[in-house]
């Protein structure tokens, strides 16, 4: 699997859709709709594949797109890649409808396609989709200038079949990248939120060390100009080897809930030998300080999926290695905000070791999982009194939340055995708590 499409809240139930090739976990291939529902998050139920790339306009690909539930009927956008091999361009995109009155069986519209690919733009993809009063709104990435510059581009409709570009978003200027994937944009906390994935962004620093990024940028936008005036540069999400292409939902309790996909192109993780690639983030909910940061928290369901306590210390220096039950727990630490950090999660192969740790002086978090390229570092200056870090194990993923969410990293590691968490021994917590957590997807077939 990669990207998340189609996230939504239909009939009591979220619907998470996803990239998926059903012939191969080897390679990406001809990418199909995955699904899988659930109601609280956690527990995950796989259904049959949604979309199939059968049309004339999706043959090369049923590629990623959003989801809008209206009149209890969910309507489906999305991206049909045609490949031309040996013509220039190879590729044509359009932009194609579906729906599904069930939330199983999905029927994509006879009129298809809603936007047909513009000649010499072959990279146009990935709608998001949501309503403004009587208004539906897309946001579509796309490349330009001979594919050397990516923006955000703006459509309305009034039917969600008949769309008309109305803005550009915003713009590459060259540092930014030559395409922008998976749009999002949405109003939070009075501010309005551009949210991508830019390809081409040089490495700068301990910033945009990953081969692609996804990031934001904060700022105001008029709904009767379609105009959007950045206040931000843009920020990096999340700070980890292993995060992209993620979609948010504004859900029934009015939160906005983000997932990502928790990978990255050209990996080749060791997972796709065991028949299966790429997995999905905990869903988070944002929101933004006053100084125009998101903030990501795991959304409080995660409890749903809390196990048994296994280890709990108070003012400990150092502390024992716990072993995690079935590789997967959380692990929660306290400490002064003046302390020092460092926290192994580590297995019996050496290139499992995972190190996280804060430097207070320098005000730096680091997740350093060894091997080429290992180390992740961004600044972070707890907003609390507090040091605090939360991190989700799950059999070959960390999920680092710093403080309240405002610093986040996810990153892939590869245990060949169990996994245990330790403390080193110089550092001082004045709490330590590892609680098991519990498998919560059934597998495919919907067995346990
Ligand atoms: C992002 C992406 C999208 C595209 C999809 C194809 O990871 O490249 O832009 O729609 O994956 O699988």
């Amino acid at each position: 699997m990669n990207d998340p499409n189609g996230f939504c809240f239909f009939q009591g139930e979220y619907h998470l859709f996803y990239q998926y090739n059903p012939i191969s976990s080897l390679e990406p291939g001809i990418a199909h709709w995955g699904h899988a529902k659930s109601k609280d998050l956690f527990r995950w139920e796989h259904l049959p594949i949604a979309l199939y790339p059968d049309e004339w306009y999706d043959k090369s690909g049923v590629f990623s797109g959003s989801a809008i539930v209206e009149n209890d009927t969910m309507y489906l956008l999305y991206t049909g890649n045609l490949n031309h091999p040996n013509e220039d361009p190879d590729h044509e995109q359009h932009q194609a409808l579906a729906y599904s009155t069930d939330g199983v069986n999905v029927t994509k519209y006879e009129g298809n396609p809603v936007i047909d690919s513009p000649e010499h733009q072959p990279n146009i993809r990935d709608p998001k989709v949501w309503k403004h009063e009587d208004t539906y709104y897309m946001v579509l990435g796309n490349s330009f200038n001979n594919g050397t510059l990516g923006r955000a581009l703006l459509y309305s409709s009034e039917d969600l079949k008949s769309w008309a570009e109305v803005s550009v978003l915003d713009e590459s200027d060259g540092a930014l990248g030559y395409m922008w994937e998976c749009p999002d944009f949405f109003e939070l906390d009075g501010k309005f939120i551009l949210l991508f994935s830019p390809q081409g962004v040089e490495p700068e620093g301990n910033k945009y060390r990953n081969l692609y990024q996804t990031g934001y940028i904060v700022g105001d936008f008029d709904y009767d100009t379609h105009k959007f005036t950045p206040i931000t540069e843009f920020v990096e999400l999340d700070h980890g080897h292993d995060f992209y292409a993620t979609q948010t939902i504004l859900d029934h309790y009015n939160r906005r809930l983000l997932v990502a996909w928790f990978d990255m192109w050209e990996q080749n993780y060791p997972e796709r030998d065991d028949g299966w690639t790429g997995q999905m983030t905990i869903v988070r909910e944002l929101f933004l300080t006053k100084d125009n940061h998101l903030i990501q928290k795991p959304v409080t369901e995660v409890m749903n999926a809390r196990g048994k306590l296994l280890y709990s210390a108070r003012n400990t220096k150092g502390s024992k290695s716990v072993e995690l039950s079935d590789k997967t727990g959380e692990i929660r630490v306290k400490a002064k905000a003046s302390s020092d950090i460092n926290l192994f999660i580590e297995s019996k192969n050496q290139s499992a070791t995972v190190k996280i740790s804060y430097d207070h002086k320098q005000g730096l978090v680091t997740l350093d999982r060894g091997g080429n390229d290992g180390l992740r570092r961004t600044e972070w200056k707890p907003k609390e009194k507090k040091l605090r870090l939360r991190i989700f194990v799950d059999a070959s993923s960390i999920e680092v939340f710093c403080g309240r969410g405002e610093v986040t990293f996810s990153s892939r590691f590869f245990p060949e055995d169990n996994v245990a968490v330790r403390l080193g021994e110089n550092t001082e917590v004045e709490q330590m708590i590892v609680t098991a957590m519990r498998r919560t997807v059934k597998r495919p077939d919907n067995t346990e």
